[in-house]
């Protein structure tokens, strides 16, 4: 069962068990988040593992300030006014990833832009703390209801997680507003806590709605978009074919050590939490190498496997180009 302090005793234990790359259920202003060490993968992986999330989609990359923020991403003139008109508060940018960001991978599943926020009170005191950004997706289970007191991260996550920090109920109630600044434009990519209308006075200009102005359309990991390499994905690879590179799991037959013209494994131990960390790095580094097919072998389908394998059948998918 999780421990459950208050935020005014909960700093040391939370900043503690971060550290050691574990999971703590913080609260924000928005909802309560599930909150692991952003620049660490394995703790990004056990975000997902306590989520039971089906699927690797980006998270949000929390911070403390504008110069934690600048030091992960690329701020144009506008996202800068935007988040010093909503920082701290619930408006999350997409912005441009920097080449020497210390984000892990499985932040941003391989894409290169990253969404970034300031969280008002107890996580932005966390993350300065810490001095590293925090991944954090709303704590709930895949597939529950968000959650926005202590007690309904506790009913729904308890059993999963060492520790819930109980900032009281939330204010705002409802997720951060997510936009993205395009050729000099706000776009939404999700309505939340700021209404696109203050943003627009804020921005001195019209919000760009989506085609469906939901999460449901904009969701990055739906579209085509979304980190695929050039390579093509021959899933479920029992053995590797002359030309191929192999992304293995476990233990590797020799045979397929030697055919392999570059080869990367995801856990050589057979650790799924290890293999989700490892996911988008060694896709990245394979695709490098210029090998026209990826061979993977095959992720078992329990636990993080379950999402593994859907990121791996979608970048195997056939696409548009
Ligand atoms: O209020 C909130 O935003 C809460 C609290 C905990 O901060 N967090 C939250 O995270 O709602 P999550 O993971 O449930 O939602 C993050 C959303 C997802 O819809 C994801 O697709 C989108 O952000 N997202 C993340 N990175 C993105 C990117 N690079 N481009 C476009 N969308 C992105
Ligand atoms: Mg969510």
């Amino acid at each position: 069962m999780a421990e459950i302090l208050k935020t005014e005793a909960a700093m040391e234990r939370a900043v503690a068990l971060l550290e050691a790359g574990e999971v703590v259920a913080i609260p924000t202003e928005t909802v309560y988040g599930l909150a692991g060490d952003a620049t660490n993968g394995e703790a990004v992986a056990r975000i997902f593992e306590a989520k039971g999330r089906p699927r690797l989609n980006p998270l949000i990359a929390h911070v403390s300030g504008m110069v934690m923020a600048s030091g992960i991403a690329r701020l144009d003139p506008l996202s800068e006014k935007l988040a010093q008109a909503f920082w701290p508060g619930p408006l999350t940018l997409v912005l441009p990833l920097r080449q020497d960001a210390s984000i892990h991978p499985l932040v941003t599943a391989g894409l290169d832009t990253v969404a970034v926020r300031m969280p008002q009170g107890f996580g932005s005191a966390l993350i300065a703390r810490l001095g590293r950004p925090l991944a954090a997706p709303s704590a709930n289970s895949s597939g529950r209801i968000t959650a926005t007191t202590a007690e309904a991260v506790e009913a729904d996550l308890g059993s999963r997680i060492p520790l819930i920090v109980d900032g009281g109920p939330t204010t705002v109630g409802l997720e951060s507003t997510i936009v993205k600044v395009e050729d000099g434009k706000v776009r939404l990519l999700r309505p939340g806590g700021v209404a696109a209308e203050v943003i627009e006075a804020a921005a001195g200009q019209t919000v760009v709605r989506g085609a469906g102005g939901g999460e449901r359309v904009e969701a990055p990991g739906m579209l085509a978009s979304h980190y695929a390499p050039k390579a093509s994905v021959r899933v479920g690879a029992a053995s590797v074919l002359p030309g191929e590179a192999l992304l293995a799991f476990g233990q590797v037959r020799a045979e397929n050590a030697d055919r392999a013209v570059a080869m990367l494994n995801l856990s050589p131990s057979g650790n799924l939490r290890e293999a989700a960390a490892n996911l988008f790095s060694h896709m990245q580094a394979l695709d490098r190498s210029g090998a026209p097919t990826i061979a993977v072998e095959s992720i078992p389908a329990t636990g993080l496997g379950e999402a593994i394998n859907d990121r791996l059948r979608r970048a195997a998918a056939p696409r548009d180009q």
